[in-house]
């Protein structure tokens, strides 16, 4: 068990590049089950949950190579159909391998995610999908098992914004017979990403990035190579620790309409934003001002950059509110960021953040992904060595955040914990 130490209080400067994204990463890989062809992905961050649904794939029978972020996969013979619930709680993404799975072999079985920190996260509008399209869906000890030989083109209308649902039904209606119309699809920039591959492999799609999809089923699907975009809740993350710290830092390989909505927050709490070609600028404001900020689906304020921004309200001069409408309990980072001073009260989805001169180090527990760097921020801004526990939670979806921060001046360090 790790846990990161920082000393706070010290402004970040430099470049720093991004790395691939996590949630764009994770879909593609799935969709290589698509194909006995030969897929390969470049710009794959070496992050755990990476690591988690390769060995999924190959559980299930893909060849992988990596080398330097560039992954081969060859799907060439499925060998099993079920994703085992020792893979699925680690990580609920796995249950991206359900759609591809049913549509290339006609049988798949995936284990229920389960809840997880932030929510109970049900699948339930994956399922009812699937069955509009043919699947016939049992749930048994903690399994779902989708049959179908030939999924059929329908028309989805999603009752609530789902990007791994979207994502989901994309990929089996590639291979099923007819059309398929998505309503109500999610639209962030991940969603276009795996259009973008899925078309490369032959797919017909159109209208991924806005909120109707449609998808003109082909009998089979070839191979294809693509780089992965660049990740915008990193890349969020580092704008706003640069805010946080009065930094003046260049983030590099992003592209800056995946974070036009932070962007304007960040200007609006007074911070300087110059966003150029695959660049954004933050220089940090010397007072924060504060802003409310509500949790949107794409292109609205995203819910994986909440915290973060929490972060920041805690140390703006003044009150503001930021409320949680995707999610039922993503507050986990609250109790934390009070344990370092800030001053925070929640009324139902939305948390009152009254800011605080500056936050004063103390020892402090990571609970989620996102959670844990909203902490790391703000270590880099509270006064005194502030140590982050449980850091395993960061790992799933930054590649060496402590390394990429030290090289902007931070003074973080990661230290074994003997329990
Ligand atoms: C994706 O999760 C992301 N994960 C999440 O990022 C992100 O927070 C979330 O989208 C929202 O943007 C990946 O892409 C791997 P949803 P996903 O389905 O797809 C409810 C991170 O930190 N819902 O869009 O699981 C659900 O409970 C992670 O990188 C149903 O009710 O989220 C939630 O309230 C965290 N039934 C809302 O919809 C369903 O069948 C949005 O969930 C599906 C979802």
């Amino acid at each position: 068990m790790d846990k990161i130490v920082i000393e706070g209080g010290r402004p970040l400067k430099g470049r720093v590049k991004v790395g691939g994204s996590k949630n764009s990463a994770l879909p593609l890989m799935a969709a290589t089950l698509l194909t006995s062809k030969k897929v390969v992905l470049s710009n794959v961050p070496d992050l755990a949950d990476v690591k988690t649904m390769l060995r999924l794939l190959q559980a299930l029978g893909v060849q992988t190579r990596s080398l330097f972020g560039r992954v081969n996969f060859a799907a060439t013979k499925i060998k099993k159909n079920e994703a085992p619930y020792d893979m699925v709680r680690r990580m609920r993404a796995s249950v991206l391998v359900l759609g591809p799975l049913l549509a290339r072999t006609g049988l798949a079985r995936v284990s229920l995610p389960g809840g997880c920190a932030i929510g109970a996260r049900p699948i339930n509008l994956h399922l009812a999908a699937l069955e509009k399209m043919g699947a016939k869906i049992k749930l048994a000890e903690g399994y779902v098992e989708a049959k179908c030989k030939r999924l059929k083109g329908a028309r989805i209308v999603f009752e609530k914004v789902t990007v791994t649902g979207t994502e989901n039904i994309m990929m089996a209606a590639a291979l099923a017979k007819g059309t398929t119309v998505l309503e109500n699809a999610a639209r962030e920039p991940e969603i276009v990403d795996l259009a973008n591959l899925l078309r490369k492999m032959g797919a017909q799609i159109t209208g991924d990035g806005t909120s109707q999809i449609t998808i003109e089923g082909v009998d089979e699907l070839s191979g294809a190579t693509h780089r992965v975009i660049p990740d915008r809740i990193e890349a969020g993350t580092f704008m706003v620790a640069a805010a946080m710290t009065r930094g003046d830092v260049v983030i590099e390989d992003i592209d800056p309409l995946h974070v036009d909505a932070l962007s304007q927050k960040l200007r609006d709490a007074g911070a300087e934003v110059q966003v150029q070609n695959d660049q954004a600028r933050v220089i940090g404001p010397k007072v924060v001002r504060p802003v409310d900020v509500i949790t949107d689906p794409y292109p609205g304020f995203a819910t994986d950059l909440q915290a973060q921004f929490m972060a920041l309200m805690a140390i703006a001069a003044g009150t503001s509110t930021i409320t949680e409408t995707i999610f039922e309990n993503r507050f986990m980072h609250v109790p934390e960021l009070k344990r370092l001073g800030a001053d925070l009260k929640i009324k139902g989805n939305t948390v009152v953040v009254k800011g605080v001169e500056h936050l004063n180090a103390a020892p402090i527990m990571a609970s989620d992904l996102r959670a844990s760097a909203c902490l790391v921020l703000a270590g880099l801004a509270s006064k005194g060595v502030t140590e982050i526990h449980r850091v395993y939670h960061i790992d799933r979806g930054y590649e060496s955040i402590e390394k990429k921060l030290r090289k902007l001046g931070a003074r973080i360090r990661r230290a074994k914990v003997k329990y």
